[in-house]
């Protein structure tokens, strides 16, 4: 059974992918120092899937740990979910988000040459594409990004395609996700912002389940078709297939090919108000909301090509919006504090 440490796979999208790992027959070992995560999900993750979750209570910035979780395991590959990444707190305290997501990253690369492990699956963003010039967005098309958070991704792709150059024998796929929401079916573990979320789907759920007076929709005036933000909401079930996708292909090269970056979107936009509606029509619960100002730094439409991950991987999004919601709903309802008692 081929091993993969998971850095982060107690957060949102690393716990959802381990369920995947396992029932594609992967052995996860789980990295993370729980500074954005609750040991519960794993315990939930261990119920769903039938089997205890090895896990290190680490920090990727301590090399001496990480060496010696490399020396105890012989892994197959990583998959990089740890980090922050909350784009305001980037704006305020940019020494820390580069220090945990481009030195984190480091660490762990110097120590996977060290250790001979050459297969990296990397948890990119499309906020890379910062405001891109035509839709979808392609994977060639130009990066840029506005804030810190957005830079930490975008230098970590530059020093793995430069990796990838020097070391002929990395196998490196950045996967840029768009905008994971969604749920495990069993509604028990989910998405559980420590504070006031700052992401459309958890502060929609959190206003359904009423810890939240109403929704601000940060914007009517952009150019989509109802005025308001167009994104590319994705499943996190179907995320958490395409690193297993990813795995696969890595698997089934006979040759390290270097650094690949793929998109992992449904190639379909969605506006705020009619994510609002779909989860009104779904769950049967009120979201009142009103109209506010736009929020800065926000662009007005972004959704992905996903011809590559189709192509590469085989894989594509196969969950609807609708789907979407009542996952969401199960997850908030069921757990209005999230892991919190
Ligand atoms: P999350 O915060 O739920 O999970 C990240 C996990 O990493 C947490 O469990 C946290 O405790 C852990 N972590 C953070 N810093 C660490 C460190 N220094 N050492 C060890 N563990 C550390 O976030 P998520 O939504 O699951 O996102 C996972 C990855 O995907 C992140 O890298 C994120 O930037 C990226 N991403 C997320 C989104 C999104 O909208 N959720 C979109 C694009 C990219
Ligand atoms: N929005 C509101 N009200 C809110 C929150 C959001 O109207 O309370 C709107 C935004 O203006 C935007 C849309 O809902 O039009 C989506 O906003 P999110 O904050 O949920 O998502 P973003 O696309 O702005 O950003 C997210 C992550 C970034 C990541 C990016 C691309 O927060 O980290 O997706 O993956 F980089």
């Amino acid at each position: 059974m081929k091993k993969i440490l998971v850095t982060g796979g107690a957060g949102y999208i690393g716990s959802h992918t381990l369920i995947e790992l396992i029932k594609a027959g992967f052995k996860p070992i789980v990295y993370d120092n729980l500074s954005n995560s609750s040991p519960i999900a794993l315990e939930r993750v261990a119920k769903i899937a039938c089997q205890k979750i090895d896990f290190i209570k680490g920090d990727v910035l301590d090399k001496a740990l990480l060496a010696k979780t490399f020396s105890e395991h012989n892994f197959f590959a990583v998959i990089h979910f740890a980090g922050l990444k909350a784009v305001g707190e980037s704006v305020d305290k940019p020494v820390t988000y580069y220090q945990n997501n481009v030195a984190g990253t480091l660490n762990l690369l110097e120590i996977m040459q060290q250790f001979n492990v050459k297969n990296f699956v990397f948890s990119s963003s499309a906020t890379v594409y910062g405001d891109p010039a035509a839709l979808p967005i392609t994977e060639d098309m130009p990066r840029s990004t506005t804030n810190p958070y957005g830079q930490s991704k975008l230098m970590v792709e530059y020093i793995l395609e430069d990796l990838a150059k020097a070391d002929k024998d990395f196998s490196i796929i950045s996967l840029r996700y768009f905008n994971p929401i969604g749920a495990d079916v069993s509604g028990t573990i989910g998405e559980d912002p420590s504070d006031i979320p700052n992401n459309l789907m958890p502060y929609i759920s959190q206003v359904a389940v009423g810890k939240l007076p109403k929704l601000s929709v940060f914007g009517d005036d952009y150019d989509t078709p109802d005025g308001t933000g167009v994104r590319d909401y994705i499943h996190v079930v179907d995320l958490a297939k395409g690193h297993v996708s990813a795995l696969g292909y890595i698997e089934r090269q006979n040759n390290p090919f270097g650094f690949e970056p793929i998109n992992l979107g449904t190639g379909r936009g969605t506006s705020v108000l009619e994510l609002v509606s779909a989860f009104v029509r779904t769950t049967g619960q009120a979201v009142p909301y009103v109209i506010a100002p736009r929020r800065a730094g926000d662009i007005a439409a972004c959704y992905a090509s996903s011809d590559k991950a189709k192509a590469l991987l085989g894989w594509t999004a196969e969950f609807d919006i609708g789907r979407m919601c009542v996952d969401t709903w199960r997850w908030q309802s069921n757990n209005p504090n999230g892991y919190k008692a």
